[in-house]
């Protein structure tokens, strides 16, 4: 008899054919609680390298280390069990080759068992995700606003304000797609170009900051639940949670200062 549990994430195949029939709906997690909570509601949740930022106070996803993916990575699989779950490789750790990226993507896949791996890159990843998805290694593509590479873009600057470059966002769409992604990440583009990448290809687009022209929109969890202080603009800011945690802390330490005991119960049971 077998001892494998059936599989009951959504799957890539599933996420793929979304396209042109429903919204595809995500949003980053690093944390199993929170991720607990998205995954009731998430098509597939996202590991992102953002979470240096987030989580970690780093000025850009460049720092990020591998295992910092992988550690925040296990979490946020062991806290779900129905979306598929994404996890970014960090900068530095595929763009060398296609055995390189097949690597470190094995390596992330193994050890927290996510069910696919996301690169940033167009047109100039393409035989590295062509390599991965013919070994068996789901991936998402990243373009438009590529956040690593940032030092070369000049900062985190919208794209396609200039209409000139939009075939080469076009270009990088198709390859990614014709490579095999199952998805693209299409972050900071201008609205109308990101309604030409959604038409010019088969597979779903995932908007951030790039309007509703994709075929599914994601954000960093934070950033809607109010904890970032300064969201970037586009972010449409769905709680308070900032404000609700400092009331609560304060309420906390008030207690304390009022030698009113901070459990309910007054015992560790
Ligand atoms: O790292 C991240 O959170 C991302 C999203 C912004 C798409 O890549």
């Amino acid at each position: 008899m077998s001892a494998q549990k059936p599989i009951r994430r959504i799957t890539v195949p599933q996420i793929a054919a979304k396209k042109g029939k429903e919204p595809v709906v995500s949003l980053t997690s690093y944390h199993a609680h929170t991720a607990a909570i998205v995954d009731k509601y998430a098509d597939f949740i996202l590991v992102g390298d953002s979470l240096g930022m987030v989580m970690h106070g780093m000025e850009s996803t460049v720092g990020v280390p591998l295992d910092l993916m992988i550690m925040h990575g296990k979490a946020v699989v062991r806290g779900t069990e129905r979306a598929l779950i994404v996890v970014d490789m960090p900068f530095g750790s595929y763009e060398e080759s296609p055995s390189v990226a097949f690597r470190t993507a094995a390596k992330i896949m193994k050890e927290t068992q996510c069910g696919a791996v996301k690169l940033e890159g167009g047109q100039r990843m393409a035989e590295t995700i062509r390599f991965l998805t013919d070994r068996g290694i789901p991936v998402m593509a990243h373009i438009g606003l590529t956040p690593q590479s940032t030092h070369v873009m000049g900062g985190f600057k919208t794209q396609g304000r200039d209409e000139s470059t939009w075939d080469a966002h076009i270009a990088d769409a198709v390859a990614v797609s014709d490579a095999g992604a199952f998805a693209v990440v299409v972050e900071g583009v201008v609205e109308e170009l990101a309604n030409k990448i959604t038409e010019a290809i088969a597979i779903p687009t995932i908007g951030i900051g790039a309007s509703a022209q994709c075929d599914g929109q994601i954000l960093v969890l934070e950033d809607m639940l109010g904890l970032n202080p300064k969201p970037p603009k586009f972010v449409k800011v769905y709680g308070d949670l900032g404000d609700r945690i400092e009331n609560a802390v304060k309420a906390y330490a008030e207690d304390v200062k009022d030698r009113s005991f901070p459990t309910k119960d007054q015992v560790y049971n």
